[in-house]
């Protein structure tokens, strides 16, 4: 008879009955993709029903991050180049990410009916609540380029409870005016649907450029198997209820906020406008020269750390790595006690942020 011997068997980790160790790596990896690539979900709305893929796994105690895409892109078009920069990997590994596809706009959706009633601007926010019940999440920090971050403020005003931060790209809260209106409609008879949009993403001098990106952006715009949806998102941005911020008054946002436009942006003095109708103590105004990723990233990983949401450990090290070459410390901020200003300066050193109400500086 052969001889019995002791081995001691240590487990990691407790494998399923009938499961190799190879087989358990597998599984692991296979559930890493599928969370790295997203899981997309479709829920049924009062106005039809609305799709979005979440990204990472829930975090307890933490909001979502939360976004919503402008008018002519989708979540992958308008927030992949952010989300997958490189620094923001730190900052999103803490955080469960939605991402809302209006609806019409996912990859591969069918053209709607002729005669499908478009929910409006109104009605998209309101879907936003069904969507939290189906994944069980209480609150949100949102993240909203054009519509989106209308759709996002109109969420936040009817349930300010349950959004915890905003940051809104480029918004313009005002309805048209009939001035507004007259020159839509003279545009519309010499541009096409898709040209106008490209006019509302990007400033005239960025579109005469013509780079790589705008000729990227036209090219999916114009050859978007679903324009005719797009054409009635548009329609929708275009038909807004003005969103009556008012400073004081009852009609705002309670929570911090970010606000980001591009200079030159077509929706500059709109973000300025709205700037000055918001609580000063709790909102941040960033106008960048270009909206690129670095720039976000960074200010982004400020107004989360000004929520108390970011390890200042893990803000060093980011911080480090982009200072490194830098200096001291300038506040560009004249403007200190009446709003909270995330200022671009090539010559400030040093990156600080505050609680709200305090100015948060930002080497961009
Ligand atoms: C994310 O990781 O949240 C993400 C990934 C790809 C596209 C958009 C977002």
């Amino acid at each position: 008879m052969a001889e019995l011997q002791e081995v001691q068997i240590t487990e990691e980790k407790p494998l399923l009955p009938g499961q190799t160790p190879e087989a358990a790596k597998e599984a692991e990896l296979a559930a890493r993709i599928l969370l790295d690539q997203g899981q997309t979900h479709s829920v049924e709305t009062p106005y039809g029903s609305v799709t979005f893929t979440v990204y990472g796994t829930p975090k307890p105690k933490r909001p979502a991050i939360f976004t919503y895409h402008d008018v002519g892109l989708n979540y992958k078009s308008c927030f992949q180049p952010l989300f997958q920069f490189g620094d923001m990997q730190e900052i999103i590994q803490n955080f469960v990410r939605v991402h809302v596809d209006a609806p019409g706009m996912e990859e591969g959706a069918p053209v709607f009916p002729l005669g499908y009633q478009y929910p409006s601007l109104d009605q998209l926010a309101d879907m936003i609540p069904c969507i939290l019940q189906y994944l069980n999440f209480s609150t949100i920090i949102g993240v909203g380029v054009g519509a989106g971050a209308y759709i996002l403020s109109r969420y936040a005003l009817n349930h300010p409870d349950t959004v915890e931060g905003l940051v809104l790209i480029n918004i313009d809260p005002n309805a048209k005016g009939w001035m507004d209106w007259a020159a839509h409609k003279l545009t519309g008879l010499t541009s096409s649907v898709a040209e106008m949009i490209l006019g509302h993403l990007f400033s005239q001098e960025e579109l005469s450029r013509n780079s790589e990106l705008i000729q990227k952006y036209r090219n999916i715009i114009t050859h978007a198997p679903n324009l005719e949806n797009i054409e009635l998102y548009w329609n929708s941005y275009n038909n807004r209820r003005d969103l009556n911020f008012e400073r004081g008054g009852d009609i705002t946002l309670k929570c911090p906020v970010m606000l980001v436009v591009g200079d030159q942006a077509p929706h500059e003095d709109a973000v300025v406008e709205c700037n000055s109708k918001l609580d000063p103590t709790q909102t941040s105004f960033l106008k960048v020269s270009t909206l690129l990723p670095g720039k976000l990233t960074e200010a982004f990983k400020y107004f989360l750390q000004g929520m108390g949401y970011m390890a200042s450990s893990c803000m060093t090290r980011l911080s480090r790595s982009r200072t490194a070459s830098l200096t001291s410390a300038a506040s560009i901020d004249g403007n200190r006690s009446r709003s909270r200003t995330l200022s671009q300066s090539s010559e400030s050193g040093t990156l600080s942020s505050g609680p709200p109400g305090h100015t948060m500086e930002v080497s961009c």
